[in-house]
């Protein structure tokens, strides 16, 4: 078998060639990314992206669990890291490690990301000395959302600067193979990805990140609304718009199905 992307892999890229990331929570959309990403993100964002959800505080195990075994069927080559779900790790690292440890036995992913800064770095640690490799993410936190009253950009303050420096260090500190940066402003992004030893993945925050990520959907454009930070790559919104009424057309004018999409009879019909 085709041996997989590791967490130690990823760790191991700092400071190089940039690292390919981008979310993933479906078999055919992981089989494509497999080959070009270096990891696949079974993000939490699949609860807004998904099913339409406001935020991604009702997300549960059990729906990462579920995306996160659609994407490793799908995937052979590329890491794979689940999202630890809001509820399912802040109250303890023991919590942290039994939801942890279920959605590695579960789904066979390679990693797991959970969001916090210096709150969270006794956890990533208890996690990272009993074998559950964690990726960290700071800055814009979104199951913070409702007490951060939004999703806004962080570090655009230098006053704010200090405490969000702190958060990576700690995580790295920690034992963290590597952090999301989520919106971050760009000069404060390139100095923790400066200081950290861990790579920096960044997400809305600037080309100086050792890697990038971004959701899937929103990049191809199927999301229909996208933070700044997304470019889009493609038009999914259009093609499938122009697909489905072409379909609807067809079907109108009995042009479809068409002779080649038909039974035929195996034997001759009976005269009538
Ligand atoms: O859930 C998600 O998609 C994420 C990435 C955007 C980093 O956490
Ligand atoms: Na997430």
């Amino acid at each position: 078998p085709i041996r997989r992307v590791t967490a130690a892999d990823i760790r191991a890229r700092k400071g190089g060639d940039p690292i390919v990331s981008l979310t993933a929570y479906h078999h055919h959309t992981a089989a494509i990314a497999d080959e070009i990403v270096d990891f696949l993100l079974v993000g939490d964002s699949l609860g807004m992206v998904m099913h339409g959800l406001e935020t991604t505080i009702p997300v549960t195990l059990e729906m990462m669990i579920l995306q996160g075994q659609a994407v490793m069927r799908g995937s052979s080559r590329a890491l794979v890291i689940v999202d630890m779900p809001f509820g399912s790790y802040e109250a303890s690292p023991q919590e942290a490690f039994r939801s942890a440890a279920r959605i590695l036995k579960e789904t066979g992913a390679g990693a797991v990301k959970l969001e916090g800064g210096r709150r969270m770095a006794d956890t990533i640690r208890f996690l990272v000395e009993r074998g559950v490799p964690v990726m960290a993410h700071v800055g814009l936190t979104p199951q913070s959302v409702l007490a951060l009253g939004g999703f806004k950009s962080q570090g655009r303050d230098i006053n704010e600067w200090a405490a969000i420096e702190a958060d990576a260090k700690a995580v790295a500190d920690a034992g963290a193979f590597a952090v999301v940066l989520e919106a971050l402003a760009e000069p404060l992004a390139a100095k923790i990805t400066k200081q950290i030893e861990v790579p920096t993945i960044g997400i809305g925050a600037s080309a100086a990140c050792d890697g990038q990520i971004l959701v899937m959907e929103d990049m191809l454009g199927l999301s229909d609304r996208t933070p700044k930070f997304v470019k889009r790559y493609g038009a999914l919104r259009d093609h499938i718009r122009s697909a489905l009424s072409s379909y609807a057309a067809d079907v109108r004018a009995r042009s479809f199905p068409g002779q080649e999409h038909i039974y035929e009879l195996k034997t001759p019909k009976a005269a009538e």
